[in-house]
């Protein structure tokens, strides 16, 4: 299959797995890349630009295809060093970056200079838009269902999708709520040029998170999610636990009032927790609502491969069918 995504990207198949915070190891981009799809090292999870280095060297090791780093601009007390971390990414030959969070401007001369392809994860038209005036290659368009941080505008794909379509010149690629051929197909018909998945690339053989996530996630059905931050406008889609139920309790009782300080108990620091050690209830971490379609533990490679033959055998088959 070839679109915008694919020729832009040199990648196989049109593909992306996006940056998870304590998921985006070498290992799993790396597997990504290797079965046709771009895989992202998560930038922000390495504690130092040294050590984003290190891990981009550790996954061309393990992959001689295009891979790609993201680098998420959320609000934070000590902002990262990102000029180091940029210049760790070009240094390092990637030559595909995510960004998400804040507008990406400040950085896009240097990697433009340097030959690299801005993907900036949208959570609306009017940012997306934004992102390309100021010269984004393309968008990654993150609707309301996305595990994450959803944004606080809640329109779900099906309507967001088909707007980026109508107002978008740059390629785009759906993401929040894809998990198989449907979804791709579902993408491809609404006019996206490939889709990007986080939730069901947690759950794959590959990446390097405690079998409990895998667990949870396929346990938890699809009403299992809860939107948490939201009071300070900094909402994110995790799955629930005890954790998750007392924060909601503290946005209610306190209302208006709320500080971050208030909820730092079940926020900060979980990641580690949640992801390596499998202390589930620790606190609150990003998950889609695409979790009610996910069953299994394949590899990364039986996922692609199945998410493409059953792709291709709904537009040859049942779609062209359908035209008599
Ligand atoms: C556990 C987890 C951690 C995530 N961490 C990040 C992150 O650090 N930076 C970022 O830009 N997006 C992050 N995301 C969002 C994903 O890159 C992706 O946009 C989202 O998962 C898509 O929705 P889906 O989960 O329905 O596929 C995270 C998602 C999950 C599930």
């Amino acid at each position: 299959m070839k679109t915008r995504i694919t020729e832009m990207l040199g990648i196989q198949h049109p593909i992306i797995q996006g940056g998870m915070h304590y998921v985006g190891f070498a290992e799993l981009a790396a597997a990504v890349s290797n079965a046709g799809g771009l895989g992202i090292i998560t930038g922000l999870t390495q504690r130092s630009p040294e050590l984003l280095a290190n891990e981009i060297r550790r996954c061309r090791e393990m992959t001689d295809k295009p891979f790609g780093v993201n680098i998420s601009f959320l609000p934070s007390v000590n902002p990262p060093d990102y000029a180091g971390y940029i210049k760790s990414i070009i240094d390092g030959g990637v030559k595909v970056v995510e960004t998400a969070g804040n507008n990406p401007q400040k950085w896009l001369p240097m990697l433009k200079e340097a030959g690299v392809k801005v993907i900036h994860k949208c959570t609306s038209i009017r940012h997306s838009l934004k992102a390309q005036a100021i010269g984004c290659d393309a968008i990654s368009v993150d609707g309301f269902e996305c595990g994450g941080h959803p944004g606080e505008d809640d329109v779900p794909n099906f309507i967001l999708l088909p707007r980026a379509a109508d107002e978008l010149e740059i390629p785009f690629v759906a993401s929040g709520g894809m998990a198989d051929g449907r979804s791709l197909v579902a993408a491809l018909a609404l006019g996206a040029d490939g889709m990007n998945m986080g939730t069901r690339f947690m759950v794959t053989k590959e990446a390097p998170i405690h079998e409990n996530v895998k667990q949870a996630v396929i346990a938890a059905t699809e009403l299992d999610t809860r939107l948490v931050m939201r009071p300070l406008r900094n909402t994110e889609r995790v799955l629930k636990n005890d954790a998750v139920e007392r924060l909601l309790e503290k946005e209610r009782s306190l209302g208006a009032n709320i500080k971050f300080e208030d909820i730092i108990e079940e926020v900060a620091g979980v990641y580690p927790r949640v992801m390596q050690h499998g202390d589930m209830d620790s606190g609150a971490w990003s998950c889609g609502m695409v979790a009610g379609l996910i069953h299994d533990i394949p590899t990364v490679k039986e996922l692609i491969d199945r998410i493409m033959l059953e792709a291709e055998t709904i537009i040859s088959k049942r779609l062209t069918g359908m035209l008599g």
